[in-house]
């Protein structure tokens, strides 16, 4: 097996990297590329960890060889936000660096796992599609917009607010990864009950956690350690499914297409990538009415994608 990460040596790559070095299974491979010259170095220093993963770092012009063959390709390249900036302002510079990996890989492994975090995810998870679809490789069962701490987030403050373990709760969270089209279903989670106005409170708090992260970290970026975790845990998810092992997660897929091109829902991972779509289960109204009213920003931001790579 060989894992390779895009965008290694930044907060997310590394921290996703430490933890890929801590749990993938013996044997693998895991490939480190970045355009920063550290690279290199951040393979060496994970190296010295005594786990039987084998890491390897590439800089710059080493694209082709970080990819090569690879199982499973996680993109964290990229620009983070600054205070004061929607996820979409990313756009202008991370449509750019996603086309370009999205194109690589189409080169040296058509058929791996590809799990896209690089924001605004709404859109470059279009973008990826479409240069795949260009090449004649695309795959919707194996490519991923990692909605994972959208997922980890909800449970946390679910938890929180109602005295429980995190471990023992599950949020379904659909939909896609900005704002309003970030649709935690707070009406699914067994055993706890809600008032009207948590209802509310909570649903705005999970969709601007991300901002909450960003305006903490005053311009320092976003969410790097709580995001190599979610990527962490979506990525071995990847590697059981191609294990043969059946296993649920949420992710940003391209699916049936009811309510937009791509939506995050629950999925089931396996051997392919998604195994089966799992249905999104009943809405309350609340969740109705976010969901309608957020349909029209998230099918603009893929169109945004597909246009990015479509009237080039
Ligand atoms: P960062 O600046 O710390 O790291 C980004 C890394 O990408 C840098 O090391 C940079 O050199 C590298 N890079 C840039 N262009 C590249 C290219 N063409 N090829 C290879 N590497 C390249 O940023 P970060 O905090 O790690 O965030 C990375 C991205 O992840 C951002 O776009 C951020 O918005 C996004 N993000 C997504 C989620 C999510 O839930 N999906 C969560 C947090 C952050
Ligand atoms: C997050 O949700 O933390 C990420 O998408 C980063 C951001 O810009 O908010």
């Amino acid at each position: 097996m060989k894992v390779a990460v895009l965008g290694a040596a930044g907060g997310i790559g590394q921290a996703l990297s430490l933890l890929l070095k801590l749990d993938l299974p013996a044997g693998t491979d895991l490939a480190l590329y970045d355009l920063a010259p550290v690279t290199p170095g951040v393979a060496v220093d994970l190296s010295h960890i005594p786990t039987a993963v084998k890491v390897t770092g590439y800089g710059k012009e080493d694209l082709n060889t970080a990819l090569v063959g690879a199982d499973i390709v996680m993109i964290p390249a990229g620009m983070p936000r600054k205070p004061g900036m929607d996820r979409s302002d990313l756009f202008n510079i991370n449509a750019g660096v996603v086309k370009t990996l999205a194109e690589a890989i189409v080169e040296q492994c058509p058929k791996a796992l590809v799990g896209i975090i690089t924001n605004p995810v709404n859109t470059t998870v279009a973008i990826a599609a479409e240069v795949f679809k260009k090449a004649g490789t695309y795959d919707a069962r194996r490519l991923f917009g990692v909605t994972t701490l959208d997922v980890i987030r909800a449970e946390t403050f679910v938890a929180e607010l109602k005295g429980k373990n995190p471990a023992a709760i599950n949020v379904p969270v659909i939909g896609g990864h900005s704002g309003t089209t970030i649709l935690p279903l707070l009406s699914q989670v067994a055993d706890v009950s809600f008032t009207d106005e948590e209802v509310a409170a909570l649903t705005v708090r999970i969709q601007n956690a991300g901002t909450e992260v960003v305006e903490a970290k005053a311009g320092g970026g976003s969410a790097t350690l709580s995001m190599g975790q979610a990527a962490a845990r979506f990525c071995i998810s990847l590697v059981k499914g191609l294990q043969g092992e059946a296993v649920t997660e949420y992710a940003y897929v391209e699916g049936a297409g009811e309510y937009a091109r791509f939506f995050a829902q629950p999925l089931v991972l396996g051997k392919n990538g998604v195994e089966k779509l799992l249905p999104i289960g009943s809405l309350s109204a609340f969740e109705e009415k976010a969901m309608h009213d957020m349909l029209a920003t998230l099918k603009a931001d893929i169109t945004l994608g597909e246009e990015f790579v479509n009237k080039q």
